[in-house]
């Protein structure tokens, strides 16, 4: 099997191992973390060096790997910066054997399905997207390149999600909604009308709360004090 490395070793970084361990497809190398100690045991891997050690390892033929970073700002930043250390590492799509996905959908590269994930007939996933454990994603929506579905969220048919956006745990979306590029829609909210570019979203039903910037971050609580790895 070819081996990879996944990029970030964090919570998410171990549900995304798992994840490759189950399809039998690609063989895990190790992790590339920008905070943990190198040597550090993160499941069965090590943690390899940052990503400065990718251009190295790319010599010695590891050449693909899957970022595995929950912000969206983060993974994109990452993304962008491994694009010019290294331009030809490639991104792998990677797909929890669970997860239920119609023939007709498309999945951009760099993509995340996870465990009990759903995603019905035509819909679309861009590029360095996440969908999380048990999302159930409606046919004919679109969700655009570096947005995020959390655990559990359920998103009607022919839904927009445009690009940069994070639909936090468990959140529903009424079908036909146009959620704008750069927002949060909060935990456990209930959309039911369109939600403007940059704007955090939540309750039920849905009120925009106010306006954020590029790259605000939305893993809150006590998440928001500590240094989330990458
Ligand atoms: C949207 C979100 C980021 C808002 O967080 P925040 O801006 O830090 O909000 P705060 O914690 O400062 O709360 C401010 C107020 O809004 C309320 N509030 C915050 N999020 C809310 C939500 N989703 N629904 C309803 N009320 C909410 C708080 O209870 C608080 O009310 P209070 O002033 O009466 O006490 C947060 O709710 C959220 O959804 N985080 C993401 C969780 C997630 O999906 N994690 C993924 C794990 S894989």
């Amino acid at each position: 099997m070819e081996k990879v490395l996944i990029i970030g070793a964090s919570g998410h970084g171990k549900v995304v191992a798992e994840a490759i361990e189950l399809n039998e497809e690609y063989s895990i190398h190790g992790f590339i973390d920008s905070f943990k100690p190198v040597g550090e045991k993160v499941l069965d891997y090590e943690i390899l060096g940052t990503e400065d050690l990718i251009s190295q390892l790319y010599d010695q033929g590891i050449t693909r790997g899957v970022i595995a970073i929950g912000d969206n700002w983060t993974r994109f930043s990452l993304v962008e910066k491994i694009k010019r250390l290294v331009p030809d590492f490639e991104f792998i799509t990677v797909i929890h054997p669970s997860a239920i996905i119609s023939k007709t959908v498309t999945i951009g590269k760099g993509s995340v399905i996870l465990a009990s994930a759903t995603l019905n007939a035509e819909a679309k996933v861009g590029e360095f997207c996440i969908l999380n454990t048990g999302v159930n994603f409606g046919h004919e929506s679109k969700i655009n390149d570096y947005s995020s579905l959390a655990p559990g969220v359920t998103v009607g048919g022919n839904v927009i999600i445009d690009t940069f956006s994070a639909i936090c745990l468990g959140a529903n979306i009424i079908h036909s909604i146009h959620i704008g590029m750069h927002s949060i829609v909060g935990a456990g909210a209930l959309v039911n009308k369109d939600v403007e570019n940059f704007r955090l979203a939540y309750g039920v039903p849905a009120k925009e709360i106010k306006e954020i910037s590029v790259g605000e971050k939305y893993l809150s609580g006590k998440w928001k004090k500590q240094k989330v790895s990458l």
